[in-house]
């Protein structure tokens, strides 16, 4: 079976086509995968602005739906379901997404599938490299969240560990801006650290050892916290930028802003990955996996393969164009829930904060 993914949670509008293969080593494959990006239209702002986001996914979803048709050589009988993207995300953007999968999936008479996005970014592991052992430990990390999961069966993810404040590629593009880079940052950053001494300055790493009080049904001790080091990062530039007697908003030098982009990462990467392969020791974890947006970091992606070569765990990592946001992994998701006989029905509603 052929299924139809849509994606409209942020700034991306996605469509693609996915294929069931036969293969249960290899389940799916892609047959298109389009992606319209909004970047150039929230770089102005230095962030996403979620109205600007929601009428510009009115506008694209049309054309970016027939192209993904198109490009698959498909017609509106050869697909057997439509996935969409629930929530996370902004509601505005996600009731576009939502309401078009619905109408489509109501005149093409064919199955609806509600999708969590983080299930996608779960499921871009296997779309691009084939079953994880199981049970696996995945993170999500991208813009938005950072999240640790725990996959004990095909199709089922508990949340184990998750961020407290701002997400990892929240604080990349915070410090992206506060050193006068532009937007987004994550890559940015990441093309500076690799000129820089990632030692040159300690900014220091927060280790969560209390159970967090605003949510007591996680014990808390495998979450993340990115504020207080944006805020350290925050400190340092402003006093370096004090004692150079240059303005609030000056650059630095070229070399101290590669120092200080490398020391930040190392701080990101090596908290990130400690968590991550604790909760893999913790869970007995048969395999790692690491998506979404971050996970395209050059950084995470040498250390991670380092670490499991060490701790002999497989790492399942997307390809850099199924670590962004895209609607092939819905797709994905979306046939492992089909196939658990899960379809959603025509009361289906956009729901910002969904929980997995
Ligand atoms: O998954 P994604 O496309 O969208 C969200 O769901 O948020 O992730 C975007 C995030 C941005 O914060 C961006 O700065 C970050 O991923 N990012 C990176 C890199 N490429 C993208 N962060 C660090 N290093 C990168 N190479
Ligand atoms: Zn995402």
């Amino acid at each position: 079976m052929r299924i139809l993914g849509i994606e409209t949670s942020c700034d991306e509008t996605a469509a693609a086509v996915v294929e069931e293969t036969g293969d249960t080593g290899r389940p799916w494959r892609i047959l298109s995968n389009v992606v319209a990006s909004q970047v150039e239209i929230h770089r102005e702002w230095g962030g996403v602005v979620p109205e600007l986001s929601a009428r510009q996914h009115v506008r694209d979803i049309c054309g970016v739906v027939e192209r993904a048709l198109r490009d698959a050589g498909v017609d509106h009988g050869g697909y057997g379901a439509i996935a969409v993207t629930q929530g996370p995300g902004l509601v505005g953007s996600l009731l576009v997404g939502v309401s078009f999968a619905k109408s489509l999936a109501w005149t093409a008479r064919v199955p609806l599938v509600a999708v969590h996005h983080l299930a996608g970014h779960i499921e871009s592991l296997v779309l691009q490299n084939g079953e994880m052992p199981l049970p696996a430990v995945v993170l999500v990390v991208s813009g938005g969240h950072t999240s640790l999961y725990r996959v004990p069966a095909r199709g089922s993810y508990e949340l184990v560990g998750r961020t407290r404040d701002d997400a990892a590629g929240e604080a990349y593009d915070k410090v992206a801006k506060l050193l006068g880079l532009g937007y987004p940052g994550g890559p940015i950053v990441d093309r500076l650290a690799a000129d820089g001494d990632d030692r040159a300055i300690p900014f220091p790493r927060t280790r969560l050892t209390h159970v967090d009080r605003n949510a007591p049904h996680l014990p808390g001790t495998r979450d993340f916290s990115f504020s207080g080091l944006k805020t350290s990062v925050l400190r340092y530039v402003t006093q370096r930028r004090e004692a150079l007697g240059v303005g609030e908003d000056a650059p630095l030098p070229p070399g101290e802003t590669a120092d200080i982009a490398a020391s930040f990462q190392r701080v990101v990467v090596e908290t990130l990955l400690d968590r991550l392969f604790e909760a893999a020791r913790a869970f007995g974890a048969l395999s790692v996996g690491i998506a979404g947006g971050v996970s395209a970091n050059s950084r995470l992606r040498a250390d991670v393969a380092a670490r499991a070569a060490r701790s002999e765990l497989p790492v399942f990592i997307p390809g850099l164009a199924l670590s962004t946001d895209n609607a092939a992994m819905i797709a994905a998701a979306g046939l492992r829930r089909y196939r658990a006989g899960v379809t959603a029905d025509w009361s289906l509603n956009a729901e910002a904060s969904l929980a997995l």
